[in-house]
C-alpha cells in the first residue's frame, strides 16, 4: 500500500484509526467526506464511536457536529448516532438511526440546499470547523490529494478546518486519478466571478485537493468498500413513470422547445430515477449529457451504450454490481465522467445556463403543485431536501415524480395541501405519477389543480380530490387558490390511521 502515499513527509503521519480519532475532541465540528454512501471515511468514525462510548463510561459527555456532503453509511452516520455522539447534523442524511434520533428530538438537524453548504461555511454561518476527516484514493509525490468516489464538500472542509485527518483507501481504484475537476475559483461576494462551465464536459479546475502538509495531523490507511445497496428490480409503477417522462421529452422536441439531443439531464436518487435512465436507454437516443449530482447504475448503462456521451456529477451511487462494472471498464468510464465539488455540480448559475432537465422524487404534491420532499405528515423528517431545490429552482424544466399512492394504497401522494413545502408551485413545472403527467407550465392555480387531479391522482382518490376542489371553490375565502383549511390537513391524518408508523417516541 505505501505507493498510495507517494509523499515521503506525509508517510510519517500514518497511524491507527484510534490514534487519529484522538485528534477529535468533544464539541468539535467535523467536516467529513461522503456522498450517498460513496467516499466516506470508513475507519476513524468507528474508532470515534468507541472513543465516545469510553467517555460516556467515565461519565463525560462527548458530542460533535457532523457536516458532510450528503448521506453516508452505517459506519459513519449509523455508528455515531448509535453512540449518541452527534449534537448537530447537516446538510443531508438518510440513515435510519439518525432519522429516529432526529425525530425523537435527540439530534439537531439542519436541512440545507446542497449547493449552499460550502458558502454558508465560508461565511461563518455554521461556526468554526475544527477537523476535516476526508477519504482520498491516494497522495501524490507533491502532496496533492487524489479524491475518491465522491467529492461533495471535501475541498471546503480541507480549506477551512484547523486540522485535517485523511483516510487513504486502497480499495478505491487508482484510475480515479484525473477524473475529478476541483474548482478553486469560488469566492464570496463582492469578489465572486462567473463559473465558466458552458458544456457538462468543461473542466475548470484541477484533478486534486490542495492541502498544506502541516495541516495534516493524521493519515489512516484503509482497504474497505463503499456502502452500496442493490437497487430493487424496476417495478411497473417506476416503468410507467419513466415512460410518461420520456413521452414528454419527445413531445418537447417535436414542439421545438428542446433540441433532439435534449438538454443536460439531472436525475435524483432511487429506483424511479434508475427506471427513467433505463427508459432513456431504450429510446434509441445517443450523444446526450448529464449535469447531475449522483451517478447510479443506470447512468453506467447509458454511457456504455453511447446514449450519454458525458456525465458530470459530484459522486457515484452504485450498487455492488455497478461497482464491479465500473471497475472492469474504469479507463472507459473515466473519459466520460467528471466529478466536481457539490457547490459546482449543483451550482444555480450553471444549471440555469445549461438548461438542465431536472427530475426528482417527492413524498407528496398538492393539487396546486407545491411539493413536499422531506417531511412525513409535516413534522417527521425522512431524508432532507438534498440537491432537489438547487435543480428545481434553476432547471429549464423541473419535474417531480412519485407513485400516486403510498403505504399500499392507504395514502394518496396527491393531496389538497402539502403538509410541508420544499418546492413551491413556482418551482414545479411537471408532476408525474404512474397514472400520468401533469404539465403545469402556463397554468393558473385552479387549472393546475384540475390537471394534477385528472392526470396524476389515483382513481381511488380522484373523486375525493374533485369533491374537495368543488367545495373549496364554493366555500373558500378567496378563489385564487381555493382551500378549505380546516379540512385540507385531515388527509395527512390518514397516515396515523394506517398504523404503519407511530408518532416520534
Ligand atoms: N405519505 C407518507 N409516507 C410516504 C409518502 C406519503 N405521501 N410517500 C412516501 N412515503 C414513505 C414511503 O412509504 C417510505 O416509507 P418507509 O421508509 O417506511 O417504507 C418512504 O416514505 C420513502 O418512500 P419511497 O417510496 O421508498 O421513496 P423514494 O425512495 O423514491 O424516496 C424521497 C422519495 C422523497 C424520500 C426521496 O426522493 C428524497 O429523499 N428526496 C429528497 C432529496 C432529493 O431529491 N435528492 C435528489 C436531488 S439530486
Amino acid at each position: 500500500m505505501p505507493h498510495r502515499i507517494a509523499n515521503a513527509a506525509l508517510r510519517s503521519k500514518v497511524m491507527t484509526a484510534d490514534e487519529a480519532a484522538a485528534h477529535i475532541e468533544p464539541g468539535d465540528n467535523v467536516g467529513m467526506s461522503g456522498f450517498t454512501g460513496a467516499g466516506y471515511p470508513k475507519a476513524v468514525p468507528l474508532a470515534l464511536a468507541e472513543r465516545i462510548h469510553a467517555f460516556r463510561e467515565q461519565g463525560d459527555d462527548f458530542r460533535i457536529g457532523v457536516w458532510t456532503g450528503a448521506s453516508t453509511a452505517p459506519e459513519l452516520d449509523g455508528a455515531l448516532a448509535e453512540a449518541d455522539g452527534i449534537e448537530l447534523r447537516l446538510p443531508y442524511q438518510s440513515d435510519p438511526v439518525s432519522r429516529a434520533k432526529i425525530n425523537a428530538g435527540r439530534m439537531e438537524y439542519i436541512d440545507v440546499h446542497l449547493s449552499h453548504v460550502a458558502q454558508m461555511a465560508w461565511e461563518g454561518f455554521l461556526g468554526k470547523l475544527d477537523v476535516a476527516l476526508v477519504e482520498v484514493a491516494g497522495i501524490t509525490e507533491e502532496g496533492n490529494l487524489v479524491p475518491s468516489s465522491s467529492i461533495g464538500n471535501n475541498k471546503t472542509w480541507i480549506d477551512i478546518a484547523d486540522k485535517v485527518i485523511l483516510e487513504v483507501n486502497s480499495w478505491q481504484p487508482e484510475q480515479l486519478a484525473g477524473m475529478h475537476d476541483v474548482y478553486y475559483g469560488t469566492a464570496l461576494p463582492p469578489d465572486r466571478q462567473p463559473v465558466m462551465i458552458v458544456d457538462p464536459s468543461d473542466r475548470i479546475g484541477v484533478p486534486h485537493f490542495v492541502c498544506p502538509v502541516e495541516k495534516i495531523v493524521a493519515i489512516v490507511e484503509t482497504h474497505a468498500p463503499d456502502r452500496n445497496s442493490a437497487f430493487k428490480p424496476i417495478d411497473d409503477d417506476s416503468r410507467a413513470i419513466a415512460s410518461h417522462f420520456i413521452d414528454f421529452l419527445d413531445a418537447e422536441v417535436r414542439a421545438g422547445r428542446m433540441p433532439g439531443g435534449l438538454l443536460p439531464l439531472q436525475s435524483g436518487v432511487g429506483n424511479i430515477a434508475n427506471a427513467v435512465l433505463a427508459g432513456l436507454g431504450e429510446s434509441g437516443r445517443t450523444g446526450l449529457t448529464a449535469y447531475t449530482e449522483v451517478l447510479q447504475d443506470g447512468m453506467l448503462d447509458l454511457i456504455e451504450s453511447g446514449t450519454i456521451r458525458l456525465a458530470s456529477a459530484t459522486a457515484f451511487s452504485l450498487s455492488p454490481v455497478g461497482v464491479e462494472r465500473f471497475l472492469e471498464r474504469v479507463d472507459f468510464f473515466r473519459e466520460r465522467i467528471i466529478l466536481r465539488p457539490q457547490e459546482i455540480s449543483n451550482h444555480p448559475e450553471v444549471i440555469r445556463r445549461l438548461g438542465v432537465i431536472a427530475s426528482n422524487g417527492m413524498i407528496e404534491a398538492d393539487i396546486y403543485g407545491n411539493v413536499n420532499s422531506t417531511h412525513i405528515m409535516g413534522s417527521r423528517i425522512q431524508n432532507g431536501i438534498g440537491g432537489s431545490g438547487d435543480f428545481a429552482r434553476n432547471a429549464f424544466i423541473s419535474t417531480f415524480v412519485t407513485p400516486s399512492t403510498a403505504k399500499g394504497g392507504a395514502l394518496s401522494c396527491i393531496v389538497p395541501m402539502a403538509s410541508h413545502v420544499d418546492h413551491t408551485e413556482h418551482d414545479v413545472d411537471v408532476v408525474i405519477t404512474e397514472q400520468g403527467l401533469a404539465d403545469l407550465r402556463g397554468l393558473a392555480p385552479r387549472k393546475r389543480a384540475e390537471r394534477i387531479i385528472a392526470n396524476c391522482a389515483h382513481p381511488d382518490y380522484r373523486p375525493m380530490l374533485e369533491d374537495y376542489t368543488a367545495r373549496a371553490a364554493q366555500g373558500a375565502w378567496g378563489l385564487q387558490t381555493p382551500h378549505l383549511l380546516g379540512e385540507a390537513f385531515s388527509w395527512h391524518q390518514r397516515y396515523m390511521d394506517t398504523g404503519t408508523m407511530r408518532p416520534a417516541e
